[in-house]
């Protein structure tokens, strides 16, 4: 039927030939002379072999599978070679090259035999024998169903693992292909596929484009769902990912920062980077590394700079100088992963606050804050960093003392989203400021007031009205806001015990602050407002401060009448 040439038999041929020598090979273990104990042990692998030959026979495709067509005459070659050194160890004549050349021609030929039978046996297992070829070669296009395509991805790494050089190349080429081609299959194919098998492709003995194509499948893999991350961690890819991160070529480092940083992500994982020694590699990766890498790398440090043992490597690896540095010129993608890092490390603890302030993180953090192209997060890390550090004396007097930078908190509590405005207040309300400058950022004390009418937050209440606490002490604030009539009736309705969703201490506070010292006409105003009356009730219902501004607001005329009501 097939035309027969000496280089290449048709499959059906070879399965015979390697039949008859197997059959032959089987026979003179028996009779061997010398190495009965070895022949013994190939005895039962060339059982074993037979065995799987018979399988393979019985696939009804079997014959079309193109990995046959190098697995087949490998095997037998092996087989004879087994069948030659079986004739040397059945005659009584001494071993031409010696006893161990022919020991050692023994092991190799053994150890062949073993793989192959072990590619075998993958082929076997993976199903892709009872398959025609003309569906494994077509990829599987977004109307195959899953069955199509766990098949696929069988096929695929099945050429992975028994396949040359060549067959390699191609099978990665398609991996890249379906995982490039539809986030779902990630799961799939590290459920389906020897997720193993692809981290040892990316081992230095591996060719570089094979390494580089295993690469970009992990990264894929890694960034697309839980699953694949959990997979991958669990075959020990980690270890794999730093030393290419450590001494690959850019592109390779590129990726593998991707996926270290995906991998990292979740918080189960990140004790393994200081097990594999990566916190310095991770570091250096910040330093020296392409933009794509070093935006990776500062992703990767951020996500374990929470945990406890690693924190302190990180200190001592001299991590704070090299995020500072990517503070103020990296990517914004690296800057708002580089921010979030300071955040995190200036909340651990003082040692980390004055090596931040040694290296003049906090100046770098200033002028982040006032830079126009950061974005919401960026500046939402920033001011989160800059207000662990007000923790200490010396930053605190920085931070009060930049008019500035103090502006710029006005300026935020104006126009930001409702987290920044809520630190920035907070932080308003903490610094100690000159009474010059809590005047230049009068106007935002409108926008102060609308935070204390958030219904559902009284996080964002307290830091309005602490905020405004704070610039009521200067005189031209009150009068400020005693103008700005609209604002004053809504402090006077916040008042209102109707309006429950109003914690009453806060306007109470505010209104007090109103009132105290030289109140610049707030008082009449408030009286207008109708402030006397809501404040009398809520005296009666034991409302924090409420009998003082009470009182404030009364004079003394009614406080003493309403002590006498008070007692009763
Ligand atoms: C202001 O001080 C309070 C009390 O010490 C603290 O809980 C809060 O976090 C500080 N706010 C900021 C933004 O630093």
């Amino acid at each position: 039927m097939h035309p027969t040439t000496t280089t290449s038999e048709p499959p059906q041929t070879l399965l015979d030939l390697i039949t008859d020598v197997l059959s032959l090979l089987l026979l003179s273990t028996v009779t061997v002379q010398s190495f009965v104990g070895r022949w013994q042990v190939l005895r039962t692998k060339l059982t074993s072999l037979q065995s799987s030959l018979s399988s393979l026979s019985e696939s009804p495709l079997w014959s079309q599978n193109p990995l046959l067509h190098t697995l087949l005459p490998s095997l037998l070659s092996t087989l004879q070679r087994l069948l030659s050194l079986s004739h040397q160890s059945s005659s009584t004549s001494s071993f031409p090259g010696g006893k161990l050349l022919f020991q050692s021609d023994l092991d190799i030929a053994s150890s062949s035999l073993s793989n192959h039978i072990h590619d075998l046996d993958l082929l076997l297992r993976s199903g892709v024998l009872h398959q025609s070829n003309a569906i494994v070669l077509s990829h599987p296009g977004p109307a195959s169903d899953k069955e199509e395509l766990v098949f696929f991805i069988h096929d695929l790494f099945t050429r992975l693992q028994v396949g040359g050089v060549e067959f390699k190349r191609k099978a990665l080429e398609s991996l890249l292909q379906i995982l490039n081609a539809d986030q779902k299959s990630a799961s799939l194919v590290a459920k389906e596929g020897n997720v193993g098998y692809l981290i040892n492709l990316l081992d230095f003995n591996n060719q570089p484009l094979i390494r580089e194509q295993a690469v970009s499948a992990v990264s894929i893999l890694a960034s697309s769902n839980d699953e694949s991350r959990k997979i991958l961690f669990e075959e020990g890819v980690l270890g794999q990912l730093l030393r290419i991160l450590e001494t690959g070529s850019m592109p390779l480092k590129e990726k593998a920062a991707i996926a270290i940083e995906a991998i990292t992500g979740d918080p189960d994982n990140g004790w393994a980077i200081s097990a594999y020694g990566g916190v310095s590699v991770l570091i250096e990766a910040c330093r020296c590394g392409s933009q794509v890498t070093q935006t990776h790398a500062v992703g990767a440090i951020r996500n374990v700079a929470g945990v406890e043992d690693i924190k302190m490597a990180l200190a001592e690896e001299g991590v704070v100088p090299v995020i500072i540095s990517l503070l103020v010129s990296g990517t914004s993608a690296a800057q708002e992963k580089a921010a979030n890092c300071i955040a995190i490390l200036a909340s651990s603890g003082e040692y980390f606050r004055d090596l931040i302030i040694q290296e003049k993180g906090l100046q770098s953090l200033m002028y982040l804050i006032q830079d126009l192209s950061s974005s919401d997060t960026i500046i939402e890390h920033v001011l989160h960093a800059i207000s662990s550090l007000s923790v200490s004396d010396s930053s605190a007097q920085i931070l009060s003392s930049s008019t500035a930078f103090i502006i710029h908190l006005g300026e935020l509590i104006k126009h930001g989203n409702t987290i920044l405005q809520q630190i920035s207040a907070s932080l308003l309300a903490n610094l100690s400021i000159s009474a010059g400058n809590k005047r230049a950022i009068s106007s935002c004390m409108c926008s102060l007031v609308e935070l204390m009418e958030s219904p559902k937050s009284v996080g964002l209440q307290e830091a309005g009205a602490l905020a405004l606490v704070s610039l009521l002490t200067v005189r031209w604030n009150k009068k400020e806001l005693a103008r700005d009539e609209k604002s004053l009736m809504k402090l006077v309705q916040m008042l209102d015990p109707k309006y429950e969703f109003i914690a009453k201490k806060f306007p109470v506070m505010v209104v007090d602050a109103l009132l105290s010292g030289r109140n610049g006409g707030c008082r009449k105003r408030l009286l207008a407002a109708g402030a006397c009356q809501h404040l009398q009730k809520l005296a009666e219902m034991e409302v924090a401060g409420a009998k003082k501004a009470l009182q404030r607001l009364s004079g003394n005329r009614l406080k003493s009448m309403f002590s006498r009501t008070w007692r009763e």
